[in-house]
């Protein structure tokens, strides 16, 4: 059984109100990257064979979400949200053509881990039926799991259609199911809509799998794995669950974290060994952090890399497209993008680095900015290896700023500037001796005559 062919339906129709939202409940985002995206990555780990997603009409996001996660995933729509049942058999196609077993997931439960949802499957040595068992704080809401003498689940019990008895069960339906294909057919077609939701509920499959002799077994897991989500209270409950576990990891690696509850990463941070991360970090999505790397308090970064060995930060803002050299400093409120700041460069206050290479050990002084968008287009700024850029200079680009040149403060650079020349474009200085006392006689007679 272990070995037979494994189908993935994940069911991501349905109406999702309590959300009050425009976006679709499953690309609402936890560590940023869509639930939907992290049952699916979770799925494609069980190397199935097909993926089916069942959605609803006129959901190209959620068909575009899908296929840039997991490119082989086959979609269906479920005219109307008829319910849980119901979408399943949207995907009857799929369901057709395959032989072996099938692994039911909910796309608003993103929690779940591949382990887990490899013990579900495992689930069916055991019985023809498995289901995600769990026991949350507060079970309403969820499914009730009715289970017999023998620990077999006999019906689940949806919150709105349980007795005041069945409320206090414990053990809830965390959504997930597995069954044999063939058993599910079967079941599908028998399944009905009486209950208080007029809904095709798939949580009947047990009860009327019971009845023709067939077995159901609970899987359990942890609350934290199991979390659905319906609202966004939920999501933040969930996004809190997934901040908790992508600290802990990071400190496994080798992470230093002084308050861990205050750093927040996204679904593929990577980070490190003796890294040191201070207090009130954002990780938003494609950060690598390598070896030695020192964060200072109060840094947001998005696609980014940071070499061996550079310090950042505090207040540092780091865009698309950056890549920070090996050993670079990148101080207080400097921002870059698109722009590789190569090894032992510094930047270290107040300027702005878009669409530039900053050469090696090249020195970018305290509020110098490179103007690279024109209105209508972006060019490029290359600064040369040791080069020294005055504080407060503006480089309009596109511009090339030679090797170990040097630009006076206060210059706007429009012109390129070869290697070892001094850059300057400013007014010269001039100076007019003791003509602040005759200023000043000339200004008191004229407030006396006036
Ligand atoms: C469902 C389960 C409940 C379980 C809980 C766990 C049913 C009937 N109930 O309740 O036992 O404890 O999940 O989180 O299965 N969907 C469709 N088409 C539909 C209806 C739903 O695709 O017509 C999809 C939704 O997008 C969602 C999933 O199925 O991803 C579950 O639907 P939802 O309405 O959230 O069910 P719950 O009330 O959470
Ligand atoms: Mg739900």
């Amino acid at each position: 059984m272990t070995d037979s062919p494994l189908l993935v339906v994940v069911l991501a129709a349905g109406k999702g109100v309590r959300m009050q939202s425009d976006l679709p409940k499953v690309l609402h985002s936890i560590g940023g990257r869509s639930m939907l995206g992290h049952v699916l990555a979770a799925a494609s780990a069980l190397k199935a064979d097909a993926t089916a997603l069942v959605l609803a009409p006129n959901m190209a996001a959620v068909r575009e979400e899908a296929q840039r996660i997991l490119p082989g995933v086959e979609t269906f729509e479920q005219p109307e949200p008829l319910g849980t049942a119901n979408a399943v058999l949207a995907a009857k196609p799929a369901l057709m053509r395959h032989k072996g077993r099938v692994l039911v997931l909910f796309a608003d439960s993103p929690m779940l881990q591949p382990e887990t949802l490899q013990r579900l499957v495992d689930g069916l040595d055991a019985a023809n039926i498995a289901v995600l068992a769990f026991k949350p704080g507060d079970p309403a809401g969820y499914g009730r799991l009715v289970l017999d003498a023998g620990g077999r689940v006999t019906a689940i019990r949806e919150d709105k259609d349980a007795s005041e008895e069945e409320k206090r069960i414990e053990l809830c339906n965390a959504g997930a199911m597995a069954f044999r294909v063939a058993d599910l057919a079967g079941l599908l077609a028998r399944i009905d809509n009486s209950n208080s939701k007029g809904e095709y509920y798939l949580t009947d499959a047990p009860a009327l799998a019971a009845k023709d002799g067939l077995t159901a077994t609970p899987v359990l897991c942890r609350v934290e794995d199991a979390s659905g989500i319906n609202s966004r209270e939920q999501l933040a409950a969930a996004e809190a669950i997934f901040q908790s576990r992508a600290r802990s990891a990071a400190m496994q690696r080798g992470a230093t974290l002084i308050a861990p509850e205050t750093v927040w990463f996204s679904f593929d941070t990577v980070t490190g060994r003796d890294v040191t991360i201070e207090p009130n970090v954002f990780f938003g999505p494609g950060v690598v952090v390598e070896d030695g790397v020192h964060i200072m308090a109060n840094c947001h970064m998005t696609q980014t890399r940071l070499r061996r060995g550079a310090r950042v930060g505090p207040f540092a803002r780091f865009r698309p497209g950056t890549d920070i050299g090996h050993g670079a400093r990148i101080g207080n409120f400097v921002e870059v993008k698109n722009a590789i700041v190569e090894a032992g460069a510094k930047a270290n206050h107040l300027a702005y680095i878009g669409d530039a290479r900053v050469g090696e050990s090249a020195n970018v002084g305290a509020g110098t900015i490179l103007c690279n968008y024109d209105g209508f287009a972006k060019h490029r700024t290359d600064i040369g290896n040791g080069a020294f850029i005055g504080s407060n200079s503006s480089l309009v680009a596109p511009v090339k700023i030679g090797e170990g040149a040097y630009i006076g403060s206060g210059s706007v650079i429009t012109k390129d500037v070869a290697p070892g020349a001094l850059g300057l474009a400013r007014a010269p200085q001039e100076e007019r001796p003791g003509w602040v006392a005759k200023f000043r006689h000339f200004m008191q007679r004229r407030k006396k005559t006036a």
